[in-house]
Formats: structure tokens, sequence, C-alpha cells
């Protein structure tokens, strides 16, 4: 089946709405004859306004958040519903990233209750699951927990309307990307473990994009990748120019 390929950029806690702005504009002309699905995952203060140069640029570039709440509203101080990110212009969040599971202490169950209201809003969440350097032994038992508690109760219809990222943590912000064959593996892991319980043609059309210290240098190699359908890019998407270096090798 073939997969579209979406490489997007997760810019973390890193850039204000005016750097974002620039950052746009500089990406938009690079990437404009790209086939590839672009996105960029900008911080929540900077979300609405780099939605609207997007779609005032008619640049092909989708805007998305980094995380939201697990509850649609209600007394959460400093918290985001996903109704101000719909409204805010996101087209996608990133759920379950390491970063809110590990230092935030995210369980499965939190994220599962945040994909259930991403998917009965609308809005395409990106799920993101991958071992510690402590767990690279049992990776596939953690990749089943992470996966099947993140997803639990879900039907074959939602999670159709998911995609998913591989995410080592040993190799986000380390310099150490995962070999291709090893991202490949993984992939194909979560492939069968869809298929198990959701059938395979949601395992045959989900959209896995791999990410952990990519950088234009290893992009080319993890996307000729056959279950390598796309890439989550953190410090080498915050420039443009690495940034769309990647894009234009997708
Ligand atoms: P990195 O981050 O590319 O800086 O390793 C990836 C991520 O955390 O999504």
């Amino acid at each position: 089946m073939k997969r579209p390929v979406v490489i997007i950029g997760n810019w973390k806690m890193h850039k204000t709405i005016g750097e974002s702005l620039a950052f746009v504009k500089h990406l938009a002309p690079k990437v404009e004859k790209s086939s590839t699905v672009i996105g960029l995952a900008v911080p929540f203060t900077a979300l609405h306004a780099t939605a609207k140069l997007v779609k005032e640029l008619k640049a092909n570039i989708k805007v998305g958040a980094q995380n939201m709440n697990d509850n649609p509203s209600g007394a959460f101080t400093g918290e985001v519903s996903v109704s101000m990110l719909q409204e805010a212009g996101a087209d996608f969040v990133i759920l379950g990233h390491s970063e809110r599971r590990h230092l935030f202490h995210e369980s499965n169950a939190m994220i599962n209750q945040k994909v259930t209201l991403a998917l009965e809003a609308g809005l395409l969440p990106i799920l993101c699951v991958g071992e510690k350097l402590e767990e690279r032994d049992q990776k596939e038992t953690v990749l089943k927990e992470q996966l099947y508690g993140s997803l639990e109760g879900l039907t074959t219809a939602q999670v159709k309307q998911l995609m998913l990222a591989y995410e080592p943590v040993w190799a986000i912000g380390t310099g150490v990307v995962a070999h291709p064959d090893d991202a490949e593996a993984a992939h194909r892991h979560l492939r069968e473990l869809l298929a198990k319980k959701w059938g395979k043609e949601i395992a045959a059309s989900m959209v896995i994009q791999y990410g952990g210290s990519v950088k234009p240098e290893n992009s080319a190699d993890l996307l000729a990748k056959e279950d390598v359908d796309g890439l989550l890019v953190g410090g080498a998407s915050l420039s443009a120019d690495s940034f769309s270096e990647i894009i234009n090798q997708g």
C-alpha cells in the first residue's frame, strides 16, 4: 500500500511568535514543490499566528501542537484543551511524546484519554511510542504496552485516523540515530501489533514516522526503508535550511 511521506518538525520549547513567522516565511518557498506532507509542531503561543500565516501564504505546511490536556475543559490551571487548539488553527497534535511521558509523568491511560478526545473532535493525533535505553532488551514488550495502552478502547475506524511515531528515547536529542534496519524492525513490529488488534488493512495503511536525532545526513537512509513513512524531527527542524534539506529528500 502506498503511504504518504510525512515529515514533522517538533520545535519543543523553542521559538517565539516572531521567530515562528520568520521561519515559515523562510521555509515556505524552499518546500513549495514538495509532495511530502510537511508539519510544524509549534509552541501553543505561536499556534494561531503561524496557522494564519501559513493560510495567507497558501503554503503546503500543516501546523500543530505538541500536547493537550486529557479533559475537554475545566479547572486545570495552565492547561490547553482540544477545542482551543482547533480554534487556534491546529491540524494535528503530537501526543505521548517521551518528554511528556518521562518528564511530566504521563501514563498510557492519560495519553489514551487525550487520543480519544482528539479523535472525537476530529483533530489528527500523532501518537509517539519508544523504549528507553535500559529497556532496549524488552523493546517489543514496551512498544506493545505503550501502543495498546494508548489506543485502548478505540475502534478500527478511529485507529485508521491517527498516525504513529516511533521514537527510541535513547536517540532523542543525543546525536545517536537508530540504525535504519533497527528503525525498520521496530516499525514492522508496530504494524504486527496493529494487525493483531485492528486488522491487516490498518497495519498496512498506518503512517509511521521515525524520530530521534534525524539530520540531513541520515534522513535519506531512514526514508529509504519500506516501513519508515516519515520523520519526526526535533533539533534539525529549528533551522529552515536543515529542515528543508530533510524534506527535499523525502
Ligand atoms: P531530536 O528530537 O530530533 O532533537 O532528537 C526528536 C523528537 O523528540 O521528536
